[in-house]
């Protein structure tokens, strides 16, 4: 499918559900990272806000069109590096789409972002058994996943016990990761967008590119 040429000289390449779905990722992670778990509320609504958008794209990268597939910017990880290294050198060829280096960070993110938030519906489970998705937590079998964690039963800061914080600490661990991904992404639509003479950041909120 060929992208939509607009009189501008412009063509559409983000279509609404990338676009709204990366602002309401920008938003919720802000929330849920700045909230550390209190509101308690408020953090776990931005969390599921985060999971519904992660889960959505996914679906989306099967089934949505040409620039938002998966099989439009998923690369091997050689590629990704060799269009990195022509990035800091100055002489990387222009990607309408995802570059390889952006396509392997937007997989890398919907990943941290999906298991961050997948951690934190089991760290409020094991808190408090209730909760949306702690009927499924629960049919984890105790000898495999997070909660068979039995290395340290010391307390922790808060007083509580090795089995709880087993998934809060794969929560903060992933919410950490993610966060020096995010960093790092910003750099590279910083740097992209210098090497290029393009603002990557407008064609997320307008959708269109420079033919
Ligand atoms: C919480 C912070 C952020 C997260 C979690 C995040 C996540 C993502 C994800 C998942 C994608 C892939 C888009 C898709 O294909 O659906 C993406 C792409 C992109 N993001 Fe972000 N983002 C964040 C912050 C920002 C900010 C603040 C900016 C602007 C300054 C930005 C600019 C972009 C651009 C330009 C792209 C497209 C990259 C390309 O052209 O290949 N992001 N981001
Ligand atoms: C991707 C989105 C999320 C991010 C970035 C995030 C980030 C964080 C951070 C940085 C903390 C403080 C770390 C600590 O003190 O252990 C925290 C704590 C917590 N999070 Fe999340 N979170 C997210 C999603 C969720 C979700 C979806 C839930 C529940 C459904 C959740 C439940 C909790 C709970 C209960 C705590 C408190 C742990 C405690 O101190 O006992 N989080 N989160």
């Amino acid at each position: 499918m060929a992208d939509a040429t607009h009189s501008t000289g412009m063509i559409r390449v983000w279509d609404p559900l990338v676009r709204i779905g990366h602002w309401v990722l920008v938003v919720a992670f802000a929330t849920a990272y700045l909230t550390e778990g209190e509101p308690e509320w408020l953090h776990v609504w931005a969390g599921y806000a985060i999971a519904a958008t992660v889960a959505l794209r996914l679906l989306w990268g099967v089934i949505g069109p040409q620039r938002a597939r998966f099989s439009d910017f998923v690369t091997g990880p050689g590629r990704a590096v060799a269009y990195l290294r022509d990035l800091i050198a100055g002489r990387a060829e222009r990607h309408v789409g995802h570059s390889p280096a952006g396509g392997a960070m937007t997989v890398a993110l919907l990943v941290t972002l999906g298991v961050t938030a997948f951690a934190g519906m089991g760290t409020l489970a094991a808190e408090e058994g209730e909760g949306p998705l702690a009927g499924i937590v629960a049919q984890i079998p105790e000898t495999d996943g997070p909660r068979a964690y039995t290395g340290d039963h010391d307390e922790d800061e808060h007083g509580e016990h090795g089995e709880e914080s087993a998934w809060k600490e794969v929560h903060e661990v992933a919410a950490n990761l993610t966060l020096i991904l995010i960093l790092l992404h910003l750099g590279g639509v910083a740097l992209a967008s210098a090497r290029h003479g393009e603002n990557l950041a407008r064609s997320m909120v307008t959708g269109d590119k420079r033919a």
